[in-house]
Formats: C-alpha cells, sequence, structure tokens
C-alpha cells in the first residue's frame, strides 16, 4: 500500500437518519418520535434543550420531519442514484417508533419491519452494505411521556427488545450495526439525545448522566445481542467526535481541553474499554452526582464491548479558561467551541478544519485501537440551482477533499479506518436548525426551509467527483 492509498475493501459511502430523511412520519403504523415535535427556529433550539410543553404535534407549526424528502416513498430512485456513485455502504438508521410505535408495544409492527426489508433488499441489489443505526435521535414519543425518556431504567429492557427484533429481523442482510447516534450528544442536547425534559430545579447533570448510563448499558445489551444473533456482523459505537486544541499553552487551558475531549471520550471508555474512568468517577463525586447502578450492570459493560469505533467528524474544538478568551464563542457549533484564529467557518459558523480530522482520527485510534468506521463528515452549505439546472458545489468538492486527504494520511499514520460515509449524500433536514437549505449531498432535492418543491432528485457537481474517487478507490479526488 503506497503512502496515500486507501485499503482494498474500503467502505465508501453515505449515510443519513431515518428522522431526517423517510418522512411518512405516522404511515404504516408509526408512531410519533420526538423529532416529530421539533419545530424550526429558536423554538426548536428550545426543545432540544430539554423544554417542550405539549406531546402532540401544534396545529399551524411546522415540522419537517413529517415530509422530510419522502425516502419513505421514493427510496427506490434514491438508491439507484447512491449506486451510479458506486457507493459501497449505506448508513442509515431504523426508526425505533416503525417497529415498535409505541416503544413498549407487545409486538413489533410488521409493515415497519416489512419496509427496511425492501430497502436492504434494495441495496443489496448492488452490493451496497447497509450500516445500520439503531437509535438515531428518535425516541418514541410514548417513552417520554410515559416514562420520561431514558431517565427510566425502563427504556433499557424495551431497547434490548427492539434491538433483538431487528437484529433477528435482519441478521442475514445488516453485518454493520451502531448503537447511539452520537451518544455524546444527550450532554449537549439532551432532548434529542435521550428524550430528557426537565421540570423547574431539576438537577439537569445527574439527570443526564443516569440516562447515559441506562444508554450504556442498553448498548452492552445490544452488543450482546448481536454477537450471539449474527455472530459474523461488528457492532460498533458511535461519537460525535472534533479534538479540543487549547487556546494557549498554558497548563490550565491545555488541561481544560483534555478535560472537554474526556466529556465525550467518557462514553466511548464505557463502550470501548468496558468500564467507568477514574476521571469520570471524580467528576461524579466532585458534581454530587450518584449513578444507580444494578447488579451485573458492571460485568456487562466490561463484558460486551465494542468492535469498531464509528465517529463522525465535522470541526475541531477550542477551548480556554480565561473568561475573556471564552466569550468568543462560535455560533451555530452545538459544543460551544472558541473561534479558532486560524481556521475558517461554514456558513453556519462550524469551523472547517481538515488536519484536526486526522488529529482526531489518531487520538481516538491511539486511545481504543479498534478500526475506526468514519460515518459522518461534510459541508453544511447552500447551493444554487442555475438556469441550465447546475448545482456548481465547488466548496463541498473542496471541503471532502482536503478530509479526505487527511483521512490518507491518518491511514498513513498506521489508523486502521474502515470506511468512510459522508454524511447526507442525498440533501436531508438539517438536524440541528431544521432547514433544508443547509444541504450536504451530491443529490440536490428540491424543498425548502417552508417545505415546498417539487422533491425532484437531481445531481449536483460533486456527485460526478465523488463517483470518481470512489472508482478509484481514493486516488483521485
Ligand atoms: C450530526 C448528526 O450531529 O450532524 C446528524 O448525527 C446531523 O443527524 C449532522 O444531520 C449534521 O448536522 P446538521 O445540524 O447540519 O444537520
Amino acid at each position: 500500500m503506497s503512502k496515500h492509498s486507501f485499503p482494498e475493501g474500503f467502505l465508501w459511502g453515505g449515510a443519513i437518519a431515518a428522522n431526517q430523511a423517510e418522512g411518512a412520519y405516522l404511515e404504516d403504523g408509526k408512531g410519533l418520535t420526538l423529532v416529530d415535535l421539533l419545530p424550526t427556529g429558536q423554538k426548536r433550539w428550545d426543545v432540544m434543550l430539554g423544554k417542550l410543553d405539549s406531546f402532540t404535534p401544534l396545529e399551524g407549526e411546522f415540522y419537517p420531519s413529517h415530509e422530510a424528502i419522502d425516502f419513505y416513498h421514493r427510496y427506490q430512485e434514491d438508491v439507484a442514484l447512491l449506486a451510479e456513485m458506486g457507493f459501497k455502504a449505506f448508513r442509515l438508521s431504523i426508526s425505533w417508533a416503525r417497529i415498535f410505535p409505541n416503544g413498549d408495544d407487545p409486538e413489533p409492527n410488521e409493515k415497519g419491519l416489512q419496509f427496511y426489508d425492501d430497502l436492504f433488499d434494495e441495496l443489496l441489489k448492488y452490493n451496497i452494505q447497509p450500516v445500520v443505526t439503531m437509535a438515531h435521535f428518535d425516541v418514541p414519543v410514548h417513552l417520554i411521556e410515559s416514562y420520561g425518556g431514558w431517565r427510566s431504567r425502563k427504556l433499557v429492557g424495551l431497547f434490548e427488545t427492539y434491538a433483538k427484533t431487528i437484529l433477528s429481523r435482519y441478521k442475514d442482510k445488516v453485518k454493520y450495526w451502531m448503537t447511539f447516534n452520537e451518544i455524546n450528544m444527550l450532554l449537549h442536547l439532551p432532548f434529542v439525545g435521550a428524550g430528557l425534559v426537565f421540570k423547574e430545579g431539576e438537577n439537569k447533570k445527574q439527570i443526564q448522566y443516569q440516562a447515559a448510563h441506562h444508554q450504556l448499558v442498553a448498548s452492552s445489551l445490544a452488543v450482546k445481542a448481536c454477537h450471539e444473533l449474527i455472530p459474523d456482523a461488528k457492532i460498533g459505537c458511535m461519537l460525535a467526535a472534533g479534538a479540543t486544541y487549547p487556546y494557549t499553552c498554558h497548563p490550565n487551558d491545555v488541561f481544560e481541553a483534555m478535560t472537554k475531549d474526556r466529556e465525550s471520550f467518557f462514553f466511548i471508555d464505557v463502550q470501548s474499554r468496558g468500564e467507568y474512568p477514574g476521571y469520570a468517577k471524580r467528576f461524579f463525586r466532585d458534581h454530587n452526582i450518584v449513578i444507580d447502578m444494578e447488579e451485573g450492570d458492571e460485568a456487562l459493560l466490561k463484558n460486551h464491548t465494542v468492535d469498531y469505533i464509528g465517529f463522525s467528524y465535522y470541526a475541531s474544538r477550542v477551548t480556554s479558561t480565561d473568561p475573556e478568551v471564552l466569550k468568543n464563542i462560535t455560533s451555530g457549533n452545538v459544543f460551544g467551541s472558541v473561534e479558532n484564529p486560524y481556521l475558517e467557518k461554514s456558513e453556519w459558523g462550524w469551523t472547517i478544519d481538515p488536519k484536526g480530522f486526522r488529529t482526531t482520527a489518531n487520538q481516538l485510534y491511539d486511545r481504543y485501537q479498534k478500526p475506526l468506521f468514519v460515518v459522518e463528515n461534510g459541508l453544511g452549505a447552500v447551493d444554487d440551482v442555475t438556469l441550465e439546472g447546475e448545482i456548481n458545489d465547488e466548496y463541498r468538492i473542496d471541503y471532502l477533499r482536503k478530509h479526505i486527504a487527511e483521512m490518507a494520511e491518518a491511514i498513513a499514520d498506521g489508523v486502521d479506518i474502515i470506511g468512510y460515509t459522508s454524511w447526507g449524500p442525498i440533501d436531508v433536514v438539517s438536524a440541528s436548525t431544521g432547514e433544508m437549505k443547509k444541504r450536504y449531498g451530491y443529490i440536490y432535492v428540491d424543498r425548502d426551509n417552508e417545505g415546498k418543491g417539487s422533491l425532484k432528485r437531481m445531481k449536483k457537481k460533486s456527485f460526478h467527483w465523488y463517483k470518481k474517487v470512489i472508482e478509484t478507490n481514493g486516488e483521485k479526488r
């Protein structure tokens, strides 16, 4: 293998999530999920942070997930386009509420199960490996209303049933699985990550970390079930990654950067190494957090660790201990980073840092020594369609080219990376803002922020570019 080449069988592709693509939010027996309660604008942020007034969608409010890009009805056309680009893998999520509409139903919903059977068959027809996330920001609303979402231990058993149901059903079709998308997101957007709604005066940190424990146990149970039911499958975790840089070389800043990274690594330390790290135990002591564990939890976590580390990388982060510097937080970044004076930002204020991608991959591999799977990366940008119907997204190509080059460097560094599924190969609804105009795709979808448009699919310039990248296994980029 030359310095800049990718291993044979490298899984090139793209990634979407059910709630951002499928639409058909109540069709064929599907129940409401938390994303179906997320409107747009400021209200979206309030709900995502755990301030929610109603468990049913409000009249007159626009909820982008309800129709999304109508992937539910158009997946055949979409998969054909992905196949034309030569996709080797396609990451998607199963909507829990399509399988168990309320989350605690005694029997699964056959129509929901059938939909994913058909979708997997369609992918396999083109030799595209499905890479499946079990939970991507979509807890069934009934579980939030009745049990308080992941704050309740009850969800562990319900998730295990859901996981076993889909693992057994798709055991011959799906060989790559992931448990919780961006599991660390529950610390930043608690409603999105874990269906947490807070009451006045509650100790939020206590509730978040208890919910985290429940997800970690549920994740282990899913890993155990996957290994038992599909011995030739691989199951991973999924981290919203991005190295944190200290703003200066002051030892306090350096320590703070490490601490910030550990806030995220905490989850993967448990999922991959199998135990709560010392720094987390200290954090709990210092913040009066007491994790309620059941007998057997620790053994479960230890014995059922993940096979690979899935992660998303969009940007690096910067932190400081200087209150003056901390005033300078970039907008639009869920992780609240200090502005990096050396780097440019996207139109949504997300830092663009290809080198940080290499750093992050190295950091993760040094720490876990397990194969890495880059399951999200990309640039959210506004695309204009010319009068001739062309979309010249050179800026996207530029972003991806630089990131792929750094991924090649990481591989040359010795990092074991098994695949790369860029985010939103077909435009989908933005998770953080609910907008359609924040696009990541190689395929344009005619739909705007208000839900208007024909939903027609069009190839962008990047479509042809990415096809070439895949065709040459990353050599031509
Ligand atoms: C990740 C999520 O956080 O980033 C995706 O897993 C999301 O669901 C992606 O879409 C990009 O974020 P956004 O807010 O630009 O859609």
